[in-house]
C-alpha cells in the first residue's frame, strides 16, 4: 500500500508484517542511542486539524527516532485560521518538499482527498472523523499480541460509544481479521448498524464481557454528539461503566484497554484505570514503535534500518 487510509485493506499477513516490524523498532527504542538513520533526508509534516496528545506526539517521536525532518503544523496559529482551504494548505506544505503528510481531521475522507490533491506524498491517516484510526488499531493489536503471545480464538469486548468511534471501527476490523471474537456493548443509540458485519452486539455489559480476554472501554465523545445526550452520563456510568465488579465477569487473565483520553468515573473507574490489569500506558508506548514501523515500511520501503 502507498498510503495509510484504514486497516480494512490489510490482510492478516499485512497486519503481522507491521507488528513484527514494530518488535524490531521496540528494540531500537531500548538502545542508549534511540535514533536510526532510516529516514534521514525525508521530511514528514504532521497536520492536526483536531486536538491530539498521544497520536501527535508519538508520530513526532517516531519520526525523530527514524531521523526524519519534521514539520508540526496545527490549524491554530496557521493560515487556516485566516480561511485557507485544506487543499491550498496541503499543496503549500507539499511544495516545500514533504515526503509524507500525517493528517487528523474532523471530516471523514480527508486522507483520500489529500491523496488526490497531492503530487505523490505519502498520506497517513491519524484519525478522520468517526470513520477510521488505523494507527490506533495497529497499536492496540500490537499491545494485545505482545501481552498474550497469540490472539486467534480470544475474545474482546468493546464497550461504549461505538457510533462516534473511529477507533472502534478500525479495531473491530483489525482484531476480527486475526481471529479474535469481537462483541460490542453500550446503549443501542450509540451502536451503528455496520458493526454487525464483524461483531456481535450485547447490550448487557456483564454478558458482553463474560469470558473476555480484552475489555476495551471507549470514551463517550460528548463533542461529537447532538444536544441531549442519551443516555445521560450518570445513566451511562451506572449501566456500562467498567469497574471491578464488571471485570469479575471477564476471564481471570483479562486486561483492560482504552485509547485515551479517558473520562475517569464515566466509562472507566479510576481503580480499574490505575490497576495492574490496565494496559493503557503499554498502548501509549506501543504507539511509538508501531508508528516507527509504519513510517519505515511506507517511506523507506522496508530497506536499511
Ligand atoms: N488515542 C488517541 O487518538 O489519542 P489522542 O486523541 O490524544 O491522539
Amino acid at each position: 500500500h502507498r498510503h495509510l487510509v484504514d486497516v480494512d485493506v490489510f490482510s492478516e499477513e499485512d497486519l503481522y508484517t507491521v507488528l513484527e516490524e514494530a518488535v524490531r523498532m521496540e528494540e531500537v527504542m531500548k538502545r542508549p542511542l534511540k535514533k536510526v538513520p532510516a529516514l534521514r533526508g525525508k521530511v514528514v509534516a504532521n497536520m492536526f486539524f483536531e486536538p491530539s496528545t498521544r497520536t501527535r506526539t508519538s508520530f513526532e517521536l517516531a519520526e525523530k527516532f527514524l531521523s526524519a525532518d519534521v514539520i508540526n503544523w496545527s490549524s491554530s496559529g496557521s493560515s487556516t485560521a485566516k480561511g485557507e482551504s485544506l487543499e491550498d494548505t496541503a499543496k503549500t506544505i507539499e511544495a516545500m518538499g514533504v515526503d509524507a503528510v500525517v493528517v487528523r481531521n474532523k471530516q471523514v475522507g480527508t486522507p483520500e482527498y489529500l491523496i488526490k490533491k497531492l503530487n505523490g506524498a505519502c498520506v497517513m491517516n491519524a484519525g478522520d472523523g468517526a470513520r477510521a484510526h488505523p494507527t490506533q488499531a495497529l497499536l492496540d493489536l500490537y499491545t494485545a499480541w505482545r501481552h498474550f503471545g497469540s490472539l486467534r480464538g480470544r475474545k474482546m469486548a468493546i464497550v461504549g460509544d461505538i457510533l462516534h468511534s473511529r477507533v472502534a471501527r478500525s479495531d473491530i476490523y483489525a482484531f476480527s481479521k486475526v481471529g479474535v471474537q469481537v462483541v460490542v456493548s453500550g446503549p443501542r443509540s450509540l451502536v451503528p448498524l455496520h458493526v454487525f458485519d464483524l461483531a456481535e452486539y450485547e447490550p448487557d455489559v456483564r454478558k458482553a464481557v463474560k469470558g473476555a480476554d480484552m475489555v476495551y472501554a471507549l470514551r463517550i465523545q460528548r463533542e461529537r454528539q447532538e444536544e441531549g445526550l442519551f443516555p445521560s452520563i450518570d445513566e451511562y456510568h451506572n449501566q456500562w461503566g467498567i469497574n471491578e465488579e464488571v471485570l469479575s465477569h471477564a476471564s481471570k487473565e483479562a486486561v483492560v484497554m482504552h485509547p485515551g483520553p479517558m473520562n475517569r468515573g464515566v466509562e472507566i473507574d479510576s481503580f480499574v484505570a490505575d490497576g495492574d490489569r490496565c494496559l493503557v500506558l503499554d498502548q501509549v508506548k506501543s504507539g511509538v514503535a508501531v508508528r516507527m514501523a509504519l513510517l519505515f515500511l511506507y517511506l523507506a520501503g522496508g530497506g536499511d534500518r
